[in-house]
């Protein structure tokens, strides 16, 4: 076992095959899905535009899995109605995206939604310690945020262990997630030992050279060493 915690996969929708988005999304929950990782890009804060309100809201009535929703929106409080609606979701807004953090992760809270605070490749861990005690979830980009794949950023691994340290001496139970260039590999292994427990996988998932039900198994494998 690489970790005795339970080790949660959460498949990114953003490298699905949107033409058939709700067999996909059907297919990786039968396929053990723990969370579906839902990546909302406004092309301000990123410079993509994905999608919005009404696709998520396809993919939510295709699975009765808690949506993982990463919010690459610039001051995302301004559409917390729109995306923090459903109890169950998780709602991941950026550090960087944020000019109050603390207000847009108590309003995320309010609503009964988990809460997490994303952290870009370049921005430092501080930069959560002081709403540390209101989030369910710490998530590590190990890329830069805006596309699916991308190669993991080895850096990120430090990162995380840094990251474990401060949580761990705050006394919280926050969970640390990864998103980025996750594969059934060291990337995924490395994560988990470095104290990751959400683990984000898009094309390691969806792609064309495997079944998305093969991909799970192989992830699964990989996360149970
Ligand atoms: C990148 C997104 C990721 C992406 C992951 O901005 O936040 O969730 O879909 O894709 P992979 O696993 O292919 O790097
Ligand atoms: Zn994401």
């Amino acid at each position: 076992m690489v970790s005795e915690a339970r080790v949660l996969i959460a498949p990114s929708v953003l490298s699905a095959d949107f033409a058939d988005l709700g067999r996909q999304v059907r297919a990786v929950t039968d396929a053990g899905a723990d969370l579906i990782h839902v990546d909302v890009m406004d092309g301000v804060f990123v410079p993509a535009i994905s999608f919005g309100e009404v696709v998520v809201d396809a993919i939510r009535a295709n699975t009765d899995v808690p949506l993982n929703i990463h919010l690459m929106i610039q001051e995302p409080e301004n559409l917390l109605s729109t995306f923090a609606k459903v109890e169950s979701d998780q709602i991941l807004v950026h550090a960087e995206a944020c000019g109050h953090l603390h207000r847009t992760v108590s309003r995320i809270k309010d609503k009964g939604n988990q809460v997490g605070v994303a952290l870009n490749p370049g921005t430092p861990v501080s930069a959560v310690e002081d709403v540390l005690s209101l989030l369910d979830i710490v998530m590590v980009m190990s890329v830069n945020p805006g596309a699916s794949g991308q190669s993991f950023i080895p850096q990120s691994l430090d990162k995380i262990r840094r990251l474990k340290a401060i949580i761990g001496h705050a006394g919280c139970d926050t969970q640390i997630e990864v998103d980025g260039g996750i594969k059934a590999d060291w990337t995924a292994q490395d994560s988990i030992k470095a104290g990751a427990t959400i683990l984000v996988a898009g094309s390691a998932i969806f792609n064309d050279r495997e079944t998305i039900p093969e991909a799970m198994k192989g992830m699964r494998g990989c996360v149970l060493g």
